[in-house]
């Protein structure tokens, strides 16, 4: 039975893709902060919920072990991330660095762990959750992009590295889905800003606002094609929306789209 180990799997893209991958016959290590949270998930068949905060190393390092210990694990996924938004001068230095940590250490710390067992068997695949916001990081949303960007450039690297032991890596890059992310997004004020941060909530508050959110049950499809694909491509859009937004930087350019992004935020 082929097995996937996935983190941040208590709601959203993460949980989705617990439903999908169970669905398809595969064993999942289902991992979140608290697992009381997953109740629900772990009545699924071959759905096994561990307890897992990526920031936690001695956690991470003790459950690597177990599972591995017991099953085989083929695929990680690593999906668990927060944003911080708002202007940069506002961000205290644990804020900065709790994100750069949870989203950029986290899947470097997790796919380090489980590597050793997967070069000693010459098989594995890790799939990384980046955002659209790596291509053309939101106003606002400066060290978010910036940590989903580096995981971008990372994985692009290893790819290389890893090829010569039998691994794969692969980054998954989706555009808004309806989820808790936004809602759970850490908001921080600074009054030489506000102006410009109201009027950007002020659009993704707004219920008849053009903004498009895939559904994750969906993105979880893209999830599953892409680890069960064989082929060794590096950086897949998953999601309609993505798709939509990859092409349209693709055409446009960045900085076009940013001009525009400037104007839909900001002009009214
Ligand atoms: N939704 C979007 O619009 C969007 C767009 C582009 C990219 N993404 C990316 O998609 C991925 C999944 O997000 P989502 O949309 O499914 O949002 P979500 O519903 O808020 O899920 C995020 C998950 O990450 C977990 N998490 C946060 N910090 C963690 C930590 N330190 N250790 C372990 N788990 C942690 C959360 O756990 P708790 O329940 O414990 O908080 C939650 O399960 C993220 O990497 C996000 O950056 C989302």
């Amino acid at each position: 039975m082929r097995t996937i180990f996935i983190t941040g799997a208590s709601s959203g893209l993460g949980r989705a893709c617990v439903k999908v991958f169970a669905d398809k016959g595969w064993r999942v290590i289902a991992t979140m902060r608290n697992p009381a949270a997953g109740e629900e998930l772990g009545k699924l068949p071959n759905v096994h919920l561990k307890q897992l905060d990526v920031n936690n190393v001695p956690q991470l390092q003790a459950l690597v072990k177990e599972v591995e210990d017991k099953w085989q694990v083929d695929v990680v996924l690593n999906n668990a991330g927060h944003i911080l938004v708002g202007p940069l001068e506002g961000f205290t230095d644990e804020q900065v660095s709790l994100q750069v940590t949870t989203n950029l250490l986290g899947p470097i710390r997790v796919t380090k762990e489980f590597l050793p067992y997967f070069r000693e068997r010459k098989s594995g695949l890790f799939l990384n959750v980046t955002s659209t916001g790596a291509l053309l990081p939101e106003p606002f949303m400066s060290i978010y992009g910036a940590t989903k960007a580096a995981i971008e450039a990372w994985s692009t690297s290893m790819r290389s590295e890893l090829s010569k032991v039998g691994i794969g890596i692969k980054t998954l890059i989706p555009d808004l889905m309806q989820t808790s992310f936004v809602a759970n997004a850490q908001l921080i004020l600074h009054p030489a800003y506000q102006e410009w941060v109201d009027k950007m909530l002020a659009i993704f508050s707004n219920p008849d606002s053009p903004l498009v959110y895939d559904d994750p049950a969906a993105v979880a499809t893209f999830v599953y094609n892409a680890a069960v694909d064989g082929s060794d491509q590096l950086h897949y859009l998953i999601g309609d929306n993505a798709i939509r937004t990859g092409a349209t930087i693709e055409k446009e350019g960045v900085e076009n789209v940013l001009n525009y992004k400037e104007k839909f935020y900001f002009s009214a």
